[in-house]
């Protein structure tokens, strides 16, 4: 399966301050609003452009500019809110559609609380989630996403665990996966080595 991990000092560096224990909830936003910010011009690298005539100041030129293709951009809730903005902020005609899916303490399972998408068929979309585990919550939104036809679904995350990949590989053969990281293995809590602890208690502060 195409995984690609992003390799930039400065995500290195950031990633580096997300994982650290003592990062509080104000920094830890901000960091993953910069590390997403980069995984967003990361796995969007290949997206269509066109020739668009324009004059310069000095004369006239072909120059490229987006193609109209707009982007959908999906957070799995609650942990994906905090890597929605760089997509909106840089893709203004980005659309987003949230799936709701909460792990159980104690089986790991990812339970479905909420859905809200908009339309999908033959559109890019981008499912965003931090915290790629056992893989569940990512294959259960991948299905629910691949329903409707999209032209192309690609999966963001923060920290991947290889447990993980091979679960959206298996169900899912051929997604795209950006990751920020591709970490060891999960514990026997089902969660990622050496990780970053609970994304989502991490980003709300709970
Ligand atoms: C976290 C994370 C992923 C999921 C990954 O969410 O944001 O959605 O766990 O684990 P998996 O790969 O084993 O399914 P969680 O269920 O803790 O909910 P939250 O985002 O509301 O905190
Ligand atoms: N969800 C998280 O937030 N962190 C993990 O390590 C695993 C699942």
């Amino acid at each position: 399966m195409p995984v690609h991990v992003l390799d930039h000092p400065l995500a290195s560096h950031i990633l580096t301050h997300l994982r650290d224990r003592t990062t509080k909830p104000a920094t830890f936003r901000t960091l993953a609003y910069q590390l997403s910010l980069l995984l967003a011009i990361e796995s969007t690298g290949d997206i269509e452009t066109e020739l668009k005539a324009i004059e310069t100041p000095l004369e006239s030129v072909q120059s490229r500019v987006l193609a109209h293709q707009p982007l959908v951009v999906v957070p799995i809730l609650r942990a994906g809110l905090g890597m929605v903005q760089p997509f909106t902020d840089i893709f203004p005609d980005v659309s987003v559609g949230y799936i709701g899916l909460e792990r159980d303490h104690e089986t790991a399972q990812a339970r479905s609380y909420y859905c809200k998408l908009p339309p999908l068929r033959g559109r890019h979309v981008f499912v965003v989630d931090p915290m790629l585990a056992t893989g569940g919550s990512a294959v259960k939104a991948l299905t629910v996403v691949k329903q409707q036809a999209p032209a192309d679904v690609r999966l963001v995350c923060i920290v991947s665990a290889p447990e993980g990949v091979a679960e959206v590989e298996q169900h899912h053969p051929g997604t795209v996966i950006h990751t920020a990281a591709l970490d060891r293995q999960l514990n026997d809590r089902k969660y990622i080595l050496p990780g970053l602890g609970d994304f989502g208690d991490r980003l709300y502060g709970t």
